[in-house]
Parts: C-alpha cells; structure tokens; sequence
C-alpha cells in the first residue's frame, strides 16, 4: 500500500504514466534544442536577422526561421495549442510562458573548433544549448517569483517537470568532417564520439527534471543542394535514382542507427523519462524521392537562390543582394510557387515540406515506441 502509494505520487510528480493511458498529454510547455531545422530565431537574434523573402509564406515578414514559413517545431507546438517558441537568445519583445527554444542555426552536437565566420556553425553548440536551459531554470524561477511583469513572460516552475523537451540536431556533425575535407570513413568514425556527447546533454535535461523526450533524427541531407553543389567529390554511382548523394544519406542512416540505439540506451538507464525516437529521415526521403507523386515539384531545386543546376550558390544565398552601378539588387530570389516546393534556400524546407513532414510525424507511424506526438508523456509498457 505504502510503495503503491509512493508509486501514485512518483507519478503525479513527474507527470508520466507507465499504463497504457489513453488521455492525451496536456504539455504546458516545449523546451527544444537542435539546429536551423528548427531555430525560430536564436542566430538570428546573436548574428543578424534572416533576411526577405525568409518568412513571406506565413509570417508576411523575416521571423528569425530559415524558411517561407513555419517550421516542424511550429507545427508540434500549434498541435498542442501553444504558442511559437521563442528564442532563448531573442530578448526583445519574447514570451517564454510556454517555453523556449535553445535552437540556433549552425549548431552541432559537439563543440566545433572554428568560429562561425570560418566555417559557419554555430558557437551555440548542445552543450552550450544545455548550459543556457540550466541559466533559464534557475534564473526564471528566481525571476518569476519576483512576480509583477515576469510572470506573465516566464514559466511556471512546475512546467518544466511536465514540458515536452524536444531535440533534432546532429547533421551539421556530419557536414562538418565532409568540409572538412574528411572521408565517408573517417566522418563515421566520430559519430560514436557525437551521440556521447548527445548523451551527456539528455542527462543534463533529464537531471533538472526534464521527462519528456521528442528525438528526431537527422534527414538525407545528401538530397539537399548545398551538398550536392559543394562537395564534387561524387562519382556517378554514387548518385541514387532520386539524384541524391548516397554516401551521405550512408552517413546519415549511420548516425540515425547509432541514434536509436543511444535513445533505446537512455529509455533503460533513465526510467522515469519517456523518449520517443522518430524517423524523420524515412518520411523526408519518400518526400524527396516520391516528389511528384505528392504534388510538388523539382524537389533538387531551392527555391530562393541564384543559379546553378540546383539554383543554389553558397555566394549567393537566399535573399543575398549585389551593388551594381550603385544600385541595390536581390538576386537571392523567391520562386514563383514556394508552396509546390520542398526545399527553400538549398539547406532548409519550405513551410509546405515542413508541414507535410510534421503530418506524417505526429501519428506515429515513424515513432519508436509507435505513439502519437499527443501521447508522448506515456511510457510504453517494456516488453
Ligand atoms: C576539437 O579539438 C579538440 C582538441 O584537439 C578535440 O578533442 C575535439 O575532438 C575537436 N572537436 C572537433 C569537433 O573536431
Ligand atoms: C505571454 O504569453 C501568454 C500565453 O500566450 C499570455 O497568456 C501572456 O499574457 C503573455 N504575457 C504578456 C506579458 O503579454
Ligand atoms: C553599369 O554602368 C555602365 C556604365 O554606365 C554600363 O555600361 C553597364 O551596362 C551598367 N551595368 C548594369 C548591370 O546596368
């Protein structure tokens, strides 16, 4: 009686069910980490804004995401009738009520040993995104019990014990050894050290409370432009029948099969959190390689952009503009009908591929364990 009793409070507490529970989870918050696929405006907010046409599909305007539009974050937050996270690094005009988002375009799971000017990625890499989700804990607590104006703008303590903590970052790793000049082999040698790392920085969450776990993996980047424009070192054979670039899509799957088996690791060692793994990769590559049967079109092609075969020139990104005879010109343009398109800018989807992802995510059906996004504070019954 005493241990059921114990067993009910642990329960209440943490905010999980270990029975097959049929009610939805009623998450007042998200806390997210990972990179550009779902920063809403953390770089942006440390190194200057994402420039038009980013934004124009649903916000009318730049907001801070690499996209027309709304990215899978914003649709998993929508799902549970929250409002868009902010970013923890925006501090002008934010509202954390319901969480923060620790993403920053550019990050990596492991700390890289270039700036951002030298290489492009993100200073704010998940052990820094964890560090700065610690500084928000404490630091709202202390500042929300100062009440007044800050209630309104922080969350209460309790939600972090009940919030979903979602993660998906890992694919600027394995960019970053192919920039490097790095072999296919030698890139898989480090994902071992990368999902480490990874584990350390659920601990971390998991040690201040955290119980929910929303984990995608990493997409087939090898169909993205960016790579496929930059890294000429693919022969013939290594282009599938969709054009992608095969060895890195291996890398990717590599790594997502390390993933999973450090998630499985995770759910055993930390019982009273719940992970939940989606294969975010299955869904992209069917979008990507079945592009016309879903009504959409070159899906090689970025929309913004200048030039080339894919329409992507690292030169000339997405909104980028030229001096000629001193006057103003975008050339990173817009296309002609983003929403019949899936990739945006040569590295990020559109609002449209964004949203037909989140579809296929929030069912389920490329879930392990194989429970809907509104199920996933329930721990499924070990075998
Ligand atoms: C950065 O350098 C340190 C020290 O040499 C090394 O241990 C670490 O693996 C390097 N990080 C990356 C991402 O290469
Ligand atoms: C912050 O957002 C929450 C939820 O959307 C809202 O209830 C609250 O009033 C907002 N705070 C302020 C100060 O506007
Ligand atoms: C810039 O000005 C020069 C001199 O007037 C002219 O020859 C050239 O065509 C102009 N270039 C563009 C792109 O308008």
């Amino acid at each position: 009686m005493k241990l059921l009793f114990l067993l009910l409070h642990l329960l209440l507490l943490h905010n999980v069910s270990l029975t097959m529970s049929s009610s939805p989870c009623e998450f007042p918050a998200i806390f997210n980490f990972g990179d550009s696929n779902s920063d809403t405006g953390g770089l942006s907010a440390a190194f200057g804004p994402a420039p038009p046409p980013n934004g124009e599909t649903f916000f009318g305007r730049p907001a801070g995401r690499y996209s027309d539009g709304r990215l899978i974050i914003d649709f998993i937050a929508q799902s549970f009738g929250l409002p868009h996270l902010n970013a923890y690094l925006d501090s002008v005009g934010t509202n954390f009520t319901h969480g923060a988002n620790f993403a920053t375009a550019g990050s990596t799971i492991r700390p890289q040993n270039t700036t951002l000017f030298q290489s492009g990625y993100s200073p704010f890499s998940l052990d820094v995104q964890t560090w700065q989700f610690t500084q928000f804990k404490s630091r709202s607590k202390f500042a929300y019990d100062q009440g007044g104006v800050y209630k309104g703008l922080l969350p209460e303590e309790d939600y972090f014990a009940k919030a979903l903590y979602t993660f998906d970052i890992g694919q600027n790793d394995l960019t970053a050894g192919y920039f490097l000049d790095m072999s296919t082999e030698q890139v898989k040698a480090y994902i071992p050290d990368v999902l480490e790392k990874f584990t350390i920085a659920v601990e971390s969450v998991y040690g201040q409370g955290g119980r929910a776990f929303w984990i995608h993996n990493t997409g087939p980047f090898g169909c993205l432009p960016y790579i496929l424009d930059n890294l000429h070192i693919l022969s013939g054979s290594e282009v599938d029948r969709a054009g992608c670039g095969s060895p890195f899509n291996d890398v990717a799957k590599s790594f997502n099969a390390k993933l999973k088996e450090t998630v499985a690791r995770l759910q055993k060692a930390l019982p009273l959190a719940v992970f939940t793994y989606v294969d975010v990769y299955s869904i992209k590559y069917d979008l990507i390689s079945q592009a016309k049967n879903h009504g959409f079109g070159d899906p090689l092609m970025a929309c913004c952009g200048h030039g080339g075969r894919y329409n992507y020139n690292k030169h000339h990104g997405c909104g980028s503009k030229i001096t000629v005879n001193g006057t103003e010109l975008v050339i990173g343009k817009s296309c002609e009908e983003p929403l019949k398109r899936i990739n945006w800018d040569g590295i990020h989807y559109t609002e449209t591929g964004n949203k037909w992802v989140f579809d296929r995510i929030v069912g389920g059906a490329y879930s392990d364990p194989p429970v809907p996004l509104s199920m996933a504070c329930h721990r499924q019954q070990p075998e």
